[in-house]
C-alpha cells in the first residue's frame, strides 16, 4: 500500500510515523520513530504531542541476545499473577533502562541518548556487553517483540519493528501513545490522522502493515 511505502521512506530518513493498531485491540495511535533517529527534539515531541509512555521496542532476537526477559517473567510479586489484559494475551514490557552516560535519565538529552544508544547496540548485538552500557531500572521502558513478530502478535511493538526491518534500520523503535489533552483518553483516529497531515507524517492502520509486511 502507498501509506506503507511512505512510512518506509520516512523511517529511512529518520522521520516518524503514526500507527493506529486496530479498533478491536487497544484502539490507540502511537507516534513511532526509528530509535537511531531520536534527538532531544524528538523526545520533546513524544512527551508533548503524544503524551503516553515513551518506550523502545526491540526485536525478539536482540532482546534475547541481551538477556532481556519479559517483565511478567521477571517480577516475583503477586501483582504480576493473573495478568488479564483486555486486548492481548501478554504485555511486551521488559526492563526499564538508562544509558550509563546519563545523569537522572529523564531529561530530553538523557532519554534521547539512551534511545539512540539502544539503536546502536541493536545493530550489532553480538558484539555488545549490554550491562556495561545500560543500567536498570531506568527511565526508558523496553518492549520485547514476539518471536514470530506479526504472525504472532499485532501490537505497536511488532508493527514498529516490522517497519524498521523494511526500512533496513536496526530493530529498535521508540513508540508513544497519542493521548487527547481535552479528554485524557486515546486520541481518536480522526484527530491522529489530522495531526499526521498537519506535520506531513504518514498515518497507517496496523492492518495495512500486516497486509504488506507479514
Ligand atoms: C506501552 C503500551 C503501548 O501500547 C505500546 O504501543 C506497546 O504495546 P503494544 O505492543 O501492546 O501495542 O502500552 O506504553
Ligand atoms: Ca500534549
Ligand atoms: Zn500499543
Ligand atoms: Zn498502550
Amino acid at each position: 500500500a502507498a501509506a506503507v511505502e511512505a512510512a518506509i521512506s520516512a523511517f529511512r530518513e529518520g522521520s516518524p510515523v503514526l500507527v493506529h493498531d486496530a479498533a478491536d485491540r487497544e484502539g490507540e495511535t502511537d507516534l513511532i520513530y526509528p530509535a537511531g533517529a531520536v534527538t532531544p527534539d524528538a523526545v520533546s515531541r513524544l512527551r508533548n504531542d503524544a503524551g503516553g509512555l515513551v518506550c523502545v521496542a526491540l526485536s525478539h532476537d536482540v532482546a534475547e541476545t541481551f538477556d532481556l526477559d519479559y517483565m511478567d517473567d521477571i517480577i516475583d510479586h503477586p501483582a504480576s499473577e493473573g495478568h488479564e489484559l483486555g486486548y492481548d494475551s501478554r504485555s511486551s514490557f521488559s526492563l526499564t533502562v538508562n544509558h550509563r552516560d546519563t545523569y537522572t535519565g529523564i531529561t530530553d538529552d538523557d532519554r534521547s541518548l539512551t534511545i539512540r544508544e539502544l539503536a546502536n547496540v541493536a545493530a550489532t548485538p553480538a558484539e555488545i556487553d549490554f550491562a556495561s552500557e545500560f543500567r536498570a531500572p531506568g527511565h526508558v521502558h523496553l518492549l520485547k517483540a514476539a518471536p514470530e513478530l506479526l504472525a504472532e502478535r499485532q501490537g505497536h511493538t511488532e508493527l514498529g519493528i516490522a517497519l524498521a526491518g523494511a526500512a533496513d534500520r536496526a530493530p529498535a523503535v521508540v513508540v508513544c501513545e497519542m493521548l487527547d489533552d481535552e479528554t485524557g483518553g486515546a486520541l481518536s483516529p480522526a484527530d491522529a490522522r489530522a495531526y499526521a497531515e498537519r506535520h506531513e507524517f504518514p498515518y497507517l492502520e496496523g492492518s495495512e502493515i500486516i497486509e504488506s509486511l507479514d
